[in-house]
Protein backbone atom coordinates (compact mmCIF):
# COMPACT_ATOMS: atom_id res chain seq x y z
CA UNK A 1 0.00 0.00 0.00
CA UNK A 2 1.27 3.22 -0.75
CA UNK A 3 1.19 6.39 1.37
CA UNK A 4 0.10 8.86 -0.82
CA UNK A 5 3.11 8.87 -3.32
CA UNK A 6 5.31 7.40 -1.18
CA UNK A 7 6.06 3.49 -1.54
CA UNK A 8 7.01 2.10 1.93
CA UNK A 9 8.21 -1.35 0.70
CA UNK A 10 11.98 -2.30 1.88
CA UNK A 11 11.86 1.35 3.42
CA UNK A 12 12.76 1.76 6.91
CA UNK A 13 10.51 3.69 9.31
CA UNK A 14 10.77 5.00 12.93
CA UNK A 15 7.54 5.69 14.21
CA UNK A 16 8.07 7.54 17.80
CA UNK A 17 4.33 6.99 20.15
CA UNK A 18 4.10 3.53 18.54
CA UNK A 19 3.41 1.33 21.53
CA UNK A 20 -0.44 2.22 21.56
CA UNK A 21 -2.96 3.91 19.56
CA UNK A 22 -2.53 5.91 15.73
CA UNK A 23 0.82 5.54 15.93
CA UNK A 24 0.61 1.67 17.04
CA UNK A 25 -1.89 1.46 13.81
CA UNK A 26 0.52 2.94 11.41
CA UNK A 27 3.49 0.81 12.22
CA UNK A 28 0.97 -2.12 11.75
CA UNK A 29 0.48 -0.72 8.35
CA UNK A 30 3.59 0.38 7.49
CA UNK A 31 4.90 -3.59 8.02
CA UNK A 32 1.76 -4.79 5.91
CA UNK A 33 3.36 -2.10 3.28
CA UNK A 34 6.43 -3.98 3.30
CA UNK A 35 8.74 -1.79 5.39
CA UNK A 36 10.93 -2.27 8.22
CA UNK A 37 9.71 -0.49 11.83
CA UNK A 38 11.24 1.00 14.89
CA UNK A 39 8.33 0.85 17.24
CA UNK A 40 9.80 3.61 19.95
CA UNK A 41 7.51 4.55 23.15
CA UNK A 42 7.80 4.51 26.40
CA UNK A 43 6.53 1.60 26.57
CA UNK A 44 4.08 -0.95 24.94
CA UNK A 45 0.68 -1.04 25.22
CA UNK A 46 -1.19 -4.81 25.23
CA UNK A 47 -2.18 -3.90 21.67
CA UNK A 48 1.47 -3.58 21.10
CA UNK A 49 2.55 -6.61 22.68
CA UNK A 50 0.41 -8.34 20.55
CA UNK A 51 1.60 -6.79 17.58
CA UNK A 52 5.33 -7.17 18.41
CA UNK A 53 5.20 -11.17 18.91
CA UNK A 54 2.54 -11.71 16.22
CA UNK A 55 2.52 -9.59 12.75
CA UNK A 56 5.72 -7.22 13.59
CA UNK A 57 7.60 -9.73 14.92
CA UNK A 58 9.93 -10.60 11.68
CA UNK A 59 9.87 -6.70 10.97
CA UNK A 60 9.48 -4.54 13.52
CA UNK A 61 11.79 -4.20 16.67
CA UNK A 62 10.64 -2.36 20.14
CA UNK A 63 12.68 0.40 20.78
CA UNK A 64 12.50 1.84 24.79
CA UNK A 65 12.65 5.89 23.98
CA UNK A 66 12.05 8.97 25.82
CA UNK A 67 11.32 11.44 22.73
CA UNK A 68 12.44 14.69 25.14
CA UNK A 69 16.25 12.76 25.54
CA UNK A 70 18.52 13.33 22.34
CA UNK A 71 20.53 9.76 23.32
CA UNK A 72 17.08 8.07 22.96
CA UNK A 73 16.32 9.84 19.35
CA UNK A 74 19.81 8.86 18.51
CA UNK A 75 19.85 5.39 19.77
CA UNK A 76 16.32 5.28 17.40
CA UNK A 77 19.16 5.45 14.37
CA UNK A 78 21.62 3.48 15.48
CA UNK A 79 19.13 0.35 16.34
CA UNK A 80 17.99 0.79 12.91
CA UNK A 81 22.20 0.37 11.54
CA UNK A 82 22.15 -2.61 13.42
CA UNK A 83 19.24 -4.36 13.03
CA UNK A 84 18.50 -3.32 9.54
CA UNK A 85 21.42 -2.46 8.04
CA UNK A 86 20.79 1.12 7.44
CA UNK A 87 19.70 4.50 8.64
CA UNK A 88 15.38 5.01 8.65
CA UNK A 89 13.79 6.62 5.13
CA UNK A 90 10.98 7.53 7.52
CA UNK A 91 10.53 9.35 10.55
CA UNK A 92 6.99 9.68 12.15
CA UNK A 93 7.20 11.63 15.00
CA UNK A 94 4.15 10.39 16.51
CA UNK A 95 4.73 10.43 20.58
CA UNK A 96 2.16 13.42 22.21
CA UNK A 97 0.49 14.44 25.05
CA UNK A 98 -2.16 15.61 25.67
CA UNK A 99 -2.51 18.39 28.67
CA UNK A 100 -1.40 15.83 31.49
CA UNK A 101 -1.60 16.72 34.88
CA UNK A 102 2.11 16.87 35.49
CA UNK A 103 2.85 19.04 32.11
CA UNK A 104 -0.27 21.64 32.00
CA UNK A 105 -0.77 24.92 30.77
CA UNK A 106 -3.84 26.30 33.40
CA UNK A 107 -1.80 24.37 36.47
CA UNK A 108 1.90 24.82 35.97
CA UNK A 109 4.19 22.85 38.02
CA UNK A 110 7.60 22.70 35.95
CA UNK A 111 10.14 25.06 37.21
CA UNK A 112 12.67 25.53 34.17
CA UNK A 113 10.50 23.45 31.02
CA UNK A 114 7.58 22.73 29.65
CA UNK A 115 7.28 18.82 29.07
CA UNK A 116 4.76 18.95 26.81
CA UNK A 117 5.95 21.06 24.79
CA UNK A 118 9.26 18.85 24.33
CA UNK A 119 7.58 15.78 23.72
CA UNK A 120 5.02 17.59 20.93
CA UNK A 121 7.05 20.37 19.35
CA UNK A 122 10.45 19.61 20.16
CA UNK A 123 10.83 16.18 19.60
CA UNK A 124 9.64 16.06 15.89
CA UNK A 125 12.35 19.62 15.60
CA UNK A 126 15.39 17.44 16.80
CA UNK A 127 14.71 14.05 15.01
CA UNK A 128 14.89 16.04 11.97
CA UNK A 129 18.13 18.21 12.87
CA UNK A 130 19.82 15.12 14.29
CA UNK A 131 19.34 13.10 11.33
CA UNK A 132 20.48 15.79 8.50
CA UNK A 133 23.61 16.69 10.98
CA UNK A 134 24.42 13.26 11.63
CA UNK A 135 23.54 10.91 8.89
CA UNK A 136 22.05 13.17 6.04
CA UNK A 137 25.34 12.77 3.93
CA UNK A 138 26.55 9.03 5.13
CA UNK A 139 23.06 8.28 3.85
CA UNK A 140 23.71 10.04 0.08
CA UNK A 141 27.27 8.58 0.04
CA UNK A 142 25.73 5.24 0.64
CA UNK A 143 23.02 5.46 -1.91
CA UNK A 144 25.52 6.68 -4.95
CA UNK A 145 27.71 4.05 -3.81
CA UNK A 146 30.58 6.11 -2.55
N1 LIG B 1 -6.85 10.32 19.27
C1 LIG B 1 -7.23 11.48 18.74
O1 LIG B 1 -8.43 11.73 18.46
C2 LIG B 1 -6.23 12.57 18.44
C3 LIG B 1 -6.64 13.72 17.82
C4 LIG B 1 -5.70 14.72 17.49
C5 LIG B 1 -4.37 14.53 17.82
N2 LIG B 1 -4.00 13.42 18.45
C6 LIG B 1 -2.59 13.28 18.77
O2 LIG B 1 -2.03 12.19 18.03
C7 LIG B 1 -1.05 11.54 18.84
C8 LIG B 1 -1.41 10.08 19.03
O3 LIG B 1 -2.71 10.01 19.60
P1 LIG B 1 -3.27 8.69 20.28
O4 LIG B 1 -4.72 8.90 20.50
O5 LIG B 1 -2.82 7.53 19.50
O6 LIG B 1 -2.57 8.79 21.71
P2 LIG B 1 -1.86 7.69 22.60
O7 LIG B 1 -1.78 8.27 23.98
O8 LIG B 1 -2.47 6.35 22.43
O9 LIG B 1 -0.40 7.65 21.96
C9 LIG B 1 0.60 8.53 22.29
C10 LIG B 1 1.85 7.71 22.55
O10 LIG B 1 2.94 8.62 22.79
C11 LIG B 1 3.73 8.03 23.80
N3 LIG B 1 4.55 9.02 24.47
C12 LIG B 1 4.15 10.03 25.27
N4 LIG B 1 5.23 10.68 25.78
C13 LIG B 1 6.32 10.06 25.27
C14 LIG B 1 7.71 10.28 25.42
N5 LIG B 1 8.20 11.25 26.21
N6 LIG B 1 8.55 9.47 24.76
C15 LIG B 1 8.07 8.48 23.95
N7 LIG B 1 6.76 8.23 23.77
C16 LIG B 1 5.90 9.02 24.44
C17 LIG B 1 2.75 7.38 24.76
O11 LIG B 1 3.38 6.40 25.58
C18 LIG B 1 1.72 6.81 23.79
O12 LIG B 1 2.02 5.47 23.45
C19 LIG B 1 -0.98 12.33 20.15
O13 LIG B 1 0.02 13.31 20.00
C20 LIG B 1 -2.34 12.96 20.23
O14 LIG B 1 -2.33 14.14 21.05
C21 LIG B 1 -4.87 12.43 18.78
Amino acid sequence: MPFGDFPLKDKIAVVTGAGSGINLSFAQLAVQAGARVIVADLKLTADGEKFMSGEGAKAARFVKCDVTERADLENLVKVAEREFGDVPDVYIAGAGVFEPSWSNFWDDTEEDRYAQVDINVNHPIKQVTLHYQNYYYLASSTTQGL
